[in-house]
């Protein structure tokens, strides 16, 4: 089935199976590598991205659901690596292996966009469902307050 939506600013008509996943579609036909494949069935958030303004799981959304949306991946979140999340990402050194780390920065971006002064416990909320086998938490965690403009607790 043909679908149209934006990403990253740039519209896109595309013509695949109706239940392939969003995270196929950016990947492989629109060759945005930025946005990874973690388990594929909606459990470890590697794939985030965001869907009107919201985050969400590119692996468990079908192609047939997207007509008209609005999708930011990774790769669009800033021009140039300069947004509040990625500079403080930066500062702190927080990826490790980096495989989680486009999704984790893709919650953290739309948890901030939403609370610009999240808690701790925000954040433990926010993130819970973004899992590091690296254990980058702690780091995630002083860099979102970084991004925030609050300085992490020691
Ligand atoms: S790859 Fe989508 S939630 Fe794990
Ligand atoms: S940095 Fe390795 S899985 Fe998170």
């Amino acid at each position: 089935m043909k679908v149209s939506f934006k990403v990253n600013g740039v519209a896109h008509t595309v013509d695949v199976p109706a239940d392939m996943p969003l995270l196929w579609v950016l990947r492989d036909v629109l060759d945005l590598k930025g946005t990874k494949f973690g388990c594929g069935i909606g459990q470890c958030a590697a794939c985030t991205v965001h869907i009107d303004g919201e985050p969400a799981r590119s692996c468990r959304r079908r192609a047939s659901t997207l007509e008209g949306a609005d999708i930011v991946t990774i790769e669009g979140l800033s021009a140039d690596g300069g947004h509040p999340v990625q500079r403080a990402w930066e500062a702190l050194d927080v990826p490790q292996c980096g495989y989680c780390q486009a999704g984790q920065i893709m919650t953290a971006a739309a948890l901030l966009k939403r609370n610009p002064h999240p808690s701790d416990a925000d954040i433990d909320s926010a993130m819970s469902g973004n899992l590091c086998r690296c254990n980058t938490y702690l780091r995630i965690r002083d860099a979102i307050h970084r991004a925030a403009g609050a300085e992490a607790t020691p």
